[in-house]
């Protein structure tokens, strides 16, 4: 009886396809033959190979495994020894239900799906809002990195301060880069699988999208907030947690910058989807709820003419995002990113931090209202908080913040 419970799933969707296979795969009749004399014949094959169907069916579970298999992504898809637990419990009337696939997290961050079908699966959504089980809002941190993550024992404290359900962890590298995390550590497995990103190159938003898309996978998490292996956290768990998942919009920069470094770098390929004053620019690091990041990862509009048409010095990482948001969810986005960074020295790049720059009076300006902090407003009212991230610490920051973390910065 149980067997029929997970054969009769299996069969829907794996019958369907035994039924349409096998006539392509037919060799083609020896001789020609006229057309009246095939119709029969066709007839007969079919019905005969939907009798072979039936019969493989009726012969139990091991047969369905030798029928062509519907890719169902292994991080949705319960494992079958569990599956086979769990529906154990469900004759024993006190057990798990099917919902659990749409409530649990993968197991592992790890997996073998293509982008295509990554991207495929984190596109789904509920059409009913409401969850109909207990479900706390996760903030999803995705690392998008070269390789080490040099401040990894800093978010390490900072992630002991939280609760485990109230975060979940996804790490970018440079294809086979492994990171070596003791079991403890939040990063701990956490690495998705990855392709190279170079920066200002179309690969970076590639990337942003896998790190998303692994992250959608998880239907807990509620925020997402790209990070990289030189941003610090300003606040404590519990204060960024607050704030990102009680905003009623998502951080990302966006602004017209009618000169050759904003609307400049507008392409005329992209009308009609994006008009020139539709331009924006903003820096990379977004923060996204789910509706949105559900948005950017299904994105088949505008994606594919930004990837053809913005290439540098068109840069599609500073483009794509402010742009598309602006046109599409004006009012769902803060226009301003709340990560931090310091682009008061000019150039290209911002500053980057050494050492020597991580005093106490620092770290105090940088989270003192009105000072690096600057104005802003949440939720339309004026905010003391406006950014909860800093960028860019070099690897000898690692000591001093360490040290000066648990006073300035509220953990550790
Ligand atoms: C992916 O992994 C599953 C087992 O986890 C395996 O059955 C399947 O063949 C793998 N697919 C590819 C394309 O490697
Ligand atoms: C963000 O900018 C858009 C125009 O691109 C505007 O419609 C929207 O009101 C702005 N949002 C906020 C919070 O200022």
């Amino acid at each position: 009886m149980i067997s029929m419970v997970g054969g009769v799933a299996a069969v829907d969707g794996n019958g369907k396809d035994a039924a349409s296979y096998p006539a392509p795969t037919r060799p083609p009749p020896p001789l020609p033959m006229k057309p009246k004399l095939l119709r029969p014949l066709l007839l007969l094959a079919v019905l005969a190979t939907g009798f072979l169907a039936v019969v493989a069916l009726l012969l139990g579970g091991s047969t369905y495994s030798v029928l062509p298999r519907l890719s169902v992504p292994d991080a949705l898809s319960v494992p079958s020894s569990r599956q086979r637990a769990a529906q154990q419990a469900c004759a024993g009337g006190g057990g798990k239900s099917p919902l659990e696939r749409w409530t649990r997290a993968p197991a592992s961050a790890w997996h073998n799906m293509t982008d295509e079908e990554l991207l495929w699966a984190a596109s789904w959504r509920p059409r009913i809002g409401r969850y109909p089980f207990r479900r706390v809002p996760k903030v999803a941190f995705m690392f998008l990195t070269r390789g080490p993550l040099p401040l990894a024992p800093l978010w390490e404290r900072f992630f002991a301060g939280a609760d485990k359900e109230l975060f979940s962890v996804y790490v970018h590298a440079t294809p086979g880069y492994r990171h070596d995390f003791p079991p403890a550590s939040p990063f701990y497995r956490r690495q998705v699988p990855s392709q190279v990103a170079r920066w200002g190159d179309t690969s970076m938003c590639d990337a942003e999208r896998r790190l998303l898309a692994n992250a959608l996978l998880d239907p807990g998490n509620e925020r997402f907030v790209l990070v990289s292996e030189s941003c610090v956290p300003l606040y404590a768990f519990p204060v960024v947690h607050h704030y990102l998942t009680r905003s009623h919009q998502s951080f990302v920069g966006a602004f017209d910058d009618p000169g050759p470094h904003g609307r400049g770098r507008y392409r005329a390929g992209l009308a009609p989807e994006v008009r020139r004053e539709q331009w924006r620019k903003g820096a990379q690091w977004f923060e996204l709820d789910r509706a949105l990041a559900v948005d950017v990862v299904a994105d088949e509009r505008y994606y594919p003419k930004f990837r053809k048409h913005c290439r540098p010095p068109c840069y599609m990482d500073e483009h794509y995002l402010p742009t598309v948001l602006s046109v599409e969810a004006p009012g769902r986005i803060a226009n301003r990113s709340v990560t931090w960074v310091d682009w008061s020295r000019g150039g290209a790049h911002p500053a980057t931090f050494g050492e020597a720059d991580v005093k106490e009076a620092f770290l105090k300006r940088l989270t003192t209202p009105g000072k690096d902090q600057g104005t802003c407003t949440y939720n339309g009212q004026p905010a003391d908080v406006c950014f909860l991230f800093a960028r860019k610490f070099a690897p000898s920051t690692l000591q001093p913040l360490l040290t000066l973390a648990p006073k300035m910065l509220g953990y550790g």
